[in-house]
């Protein structure tokens, strides 16, 4: 069965992509503009978008989803890290081998998360995005200080994903195995 992290990334991840069936592009590279604006066409804001990116404090991602940030000597990502990363995930090969979204507690739901932006020690392009010197610096900095707002902000936009498009009445089904159809 399903873990919920997994039920979790699915369904953001058929939200973005539902949205963006045209694009080739996978969207951990999408820049800050595509993930603000993909967010919105669901009616999340900018500071939903950090928040629910949040949910990486906890979980991981295969070495194919973070070769290229960790490879290709980018600005935006602390040096030190980037080499510890490598060593998890060859620059050929390995593409399923994992890594935590947060180094710092992996299995913990807390602020780390945002911490770890600030010190450009985010995993996927797309963590990292959100502190890059651009509009949602303010909110990764106010979450990496202030856990409580980051945890009730993350709360308030989880219930309002779970309020997308519903299937009502006889329209869905209450799944008894949650990735199977009855
Ligand atoms: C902002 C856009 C997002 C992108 C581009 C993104 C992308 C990803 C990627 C590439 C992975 C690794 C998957 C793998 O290696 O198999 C991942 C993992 C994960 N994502 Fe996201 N994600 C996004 C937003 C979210 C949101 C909004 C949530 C939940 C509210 C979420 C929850 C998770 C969790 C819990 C994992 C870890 C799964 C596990 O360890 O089993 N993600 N995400």
């Amino acid at each position: 069965m399903a873990s919920l992290s997994q039920i979790i990334f699915v369904s953001i991840l058929l939200l973005i992509i539902s949205t963006q069936c045209e694009a080739q592009l996978s969207p951990t590279f999408y820049g800050l503009d595509t993930l603000i604006s993909t967010f919105a066409t669901k009616g999340f804001s900018a500071r939903d978008l950090v928040a629910l990116s949040g949910a990486h404090t906890i979980g991981r991602a295969q070495c194919a989803f973070f070769r290229d940030r960790i490879y290709n000597n980018q600005s935006d990502i602390d040096a030190g890290f980037a080499s510890t990363r490598r060593r998890q995930c060859p620059a050929s090969g390995g593409d399923s081998n994992l890594s935590p979204l947060d180094l710092v507690t992996p299995r913990s739901f807390d602020n780390n998360y945002f911490k770890n932006l600030v010190q450009k020690k985010g995993l996927l392009a797309s963590d990292q995005v959100l502190f890059s010197g651009r509009s949602t610096d303010s909110i990764v900095a106010e979450y990496s200080k202030n856990c409580s707002k980051f945890k009730s902000d993350f709360a308030a936009a989880m219930i309002e994903m779970a309020d997308i498009s519903p299937l009502t009445g006889t329209a869905g089904q209450i799944r008894r195995v949650c990735n199977l159809v009855n």
